[in-house]
This record gives C-alpha cells, structure tokens and sequence, in this order.
C-alpha cells in the first residue's frame, strides 16, 4: 500500500501507481463472498485458472472528480455496474450483482480519497474493477469461482500531446471483434485482439486504430478504446454495431447535445464515405474523454480525413466537453442524475 501522497497533480499520466487499499470479493459455491479490504496490489492464482488460459475476465473503467467544494463525485457508477453485469454474462463468469458492484466501488473510493486529485488540474480517480475466473481447467469449461477486485488511482490524460486534436490511422488490415462476437463486452481478449494494430498506430505516430466493421469494412465500428461521433448539420451521429462497447461517455454526449445543446441525434451505420462530409469528429470514453480528432488518415487508401487544420477541437466538441467537464466536477447541475458522492 502507497502511504506517500505526495503526487505531481499537474503532471499525471494515465499510468498505474500503487494507491492505497483495493477491495476484493470472491464467488463460490454459488455465492459471492463478503467484500474486504487489502493493502496488497498482488494476487494468488493457480497456475491453470480460467482467466489465464481462456481468457474469463472482464473489466470496466469509471471516474470519480473532486469539485470546487472539495466533494467526491464518482460518474455514472450504475451504468458502468450494469455493463460489467452484461460482460460477466457474455462469457460465462459468475453474475456480478449491480449493488455489489456498486458498494465495492464506492468503498474504494472512500479509501483512497487522498489520491482523489484537488480540483483545477483536470486529472480524476480512474477506477479499475476486474472480475476473473480463478477455478483451475485445461478443459475448455467456464470456472465455478471468480474474483472481483477494485482498485483506483489518479490520472490525467490518455490521448496526450501539444494540441487539442489528435491523429487516428484507418485499415482494413485488423478487425477488433467479430460482427457477433464479444465486441460489446468488456473483457480482456478485445484488447488483446487489437494490441498489433495498436501498437502500428503507435510507431507510425497515430494516437489509435479506426476500425471499419468487420463483416463488410463498410462502416465506422469505434477508434481504439473509444466510440466515434462525427457532428454535422447540428446533428450528433455515432455509429449503430453489434461489435463495439457501448459507451457511457458517447451516451452521456447524446444527452448533452440532445437536452442542453438542442441538437438532433442519430445512432445509424455510418458509411465510411460520410466522414468526408462531417464537420467535427471525435473519440469518446472515459480514459478518452472527448479527444476531438485532427485527421483520420486512410493507410488503405491514401486517402485522409481532416477535421481540424490548426490543431484546435472545433466548436460543437467544445461545448460538449465543456458540459461534460462541468457536470462530472459539479460546476454544472446534474440534471441527469448521473453522479453519486461518497461523501
Ligand atoms: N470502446 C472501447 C473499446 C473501450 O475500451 C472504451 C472504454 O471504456 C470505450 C469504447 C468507451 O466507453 P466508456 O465511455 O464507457 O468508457
Ligand atoms: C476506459 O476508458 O475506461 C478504458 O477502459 C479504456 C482503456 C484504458 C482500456
């Protein structure tokens, strides 16, 4: 456990570091067990585990903010409960009940309150809950007991760089989940599936991957570890899939640009075509926030996408980032209901 506190707010990458105590629960026999604290950020696993071999684990991320009036406000807990209940499902793992996952959450950030960074600095808690199959198998079977363990620490920015807007590189070279696999599951095999089209991105200074969908590379899917929206003609259009997250982030922006900026909202397919005829786009998600995209370069194709020449986010990206900002750190009422405080 991590007694110092003394943490260069202004400077936070979105990076582990040991913080204080994690909360943990096991599932056997049929039940979960209680939750209890540890001051360890180790585990102990048979060699043969479920998680370890076939993959039986999903995660989820969600943020807690300090306001101007030095309270804690963790952003929409439940829906992040209710995702994580929808992945334990989706392969199999023991059903993760939305009070427990709620009760965990809220424990850990009490906990570690001190890591929680002051207000002003636009960094957060970034919350890492984590359920895995611990039940030894070399038979491809799902396992009988689970693990759920919450951890947090501060962050600041996941896409960083010296400007607002920030590069994605598209091809039709990777796919990051099947049409009807588990792409809209949170689970760890879709971030290993995407991690050689990632790190290409990376080498060639790209912030992610776009990625088209699978079955016909016609349509947008998502970019990276993030839901794309594009804004035109006042309108909010994201794409419709059966292989991407659904994100609590681009649902959050629906209702920001529906109910506070009075714009209309389209969840369809959206043919890759139409990119050339958006005037702002933008990744989403909760390590993302909104990172407004400078260009989309097609590697396929030649061809390039770009939406911002001076390295600033365009307007209607700002305003929803600011909406969002202001709600998750309390300058703005929650008319939403989204925030719960710990204290
Ligand atoms: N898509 C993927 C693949 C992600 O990993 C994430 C991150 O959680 C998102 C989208 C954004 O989802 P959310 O806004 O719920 O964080
Ligand atoms: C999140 O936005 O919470 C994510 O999980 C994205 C990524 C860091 C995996």
């Amino acid at each position: 456990m991590k007694k110092d506190t003394s943490i260069d707010w202004a400077n936070l990458t979105f990076g582990y570091q040991q913080t204080g105590l994690n909360v943990r629960c096991k599932y056997a026999n049929g039940k979960w067990g209680d939750l209890m604290f540890s001051d360890s950020d180790t585990i102990s696993l048979n060699i043969a585990a479920t998680c370890l071999h076939y993959g039986q684990e999903a995660f989820e991320g969600l943020k807690a903010f300090r306001g101007k009036d030095g309270r804690v406000r963790i952003f929409r807990m439940k829906d992040n409960a209710e995702r994580m209940l929808a992945s334990c499902k989706g392969i199999k793992m023991a059903e993760l009940p939305v009070e427990l996952f709620c009760e965990a959450v809220c424990k850990v950030v009490e906990a570690n309150k001190e890591f929680v960074p002051p207000y002003g600095y636009g960094a957060s808690l970034y919350i890492r809950p984590v359920i895995f199959g611990t039940t030894p198998r070399v038979g491809v079977r799902p396992a009988d007991e689970f693990e759920f363990i919450v951890f947090a620490m501060p962050v600041g920015l996941y896409f960083k760089g010296d400007k607002e807007t920030t590069p994605f590189m598209l091809t039709r070279k990777y796919d990051r989940a099947a049409p009807l696999g588990t792409g809209t599951y949170k689970v760890g095999g879709n971030y290993a599936a995407g991690m050689v089209a990632g790190e290409e991105a990376h080498s060639k200074g790209y912030s992610a991957v776009f990625y088209l969908d699978a079955r016909e590379k016609k349509y947008i899917d998502e970019c990276g570890a993030a839901n794309f929206f594009g804004i035109k003609n006042n309108t909010y259009i994201t794409p419709e899939s059966t292989s991407i997250l659904p994100s609590i982030t681009n649902k959050s922006l629906q209702a920001i640009a529906e109910r506070i900026l009075g714009m209309k909202v389209e969840k369809r397919k959206v043919p890759v075509e139409e990119l050339a005829t958006l005037e702002e786009a933008g990744a989403c998600g909760t390590a993302a926030v909104i990172s407004p995209i400078e260009r989309i370069d097609d590697i396929d194709t030649g061809e390039s996408y770009i939406f911002s020449k001076n390295g600033e986010a365009g307007p209607v990206c700002k305003k929803l980032l600011k909406h969002l900002k202001a709600i998750q750190n309390g300058d703005e009422e929650d008319i939403f209901g989204w925030i719960t405080y710990v204290d």
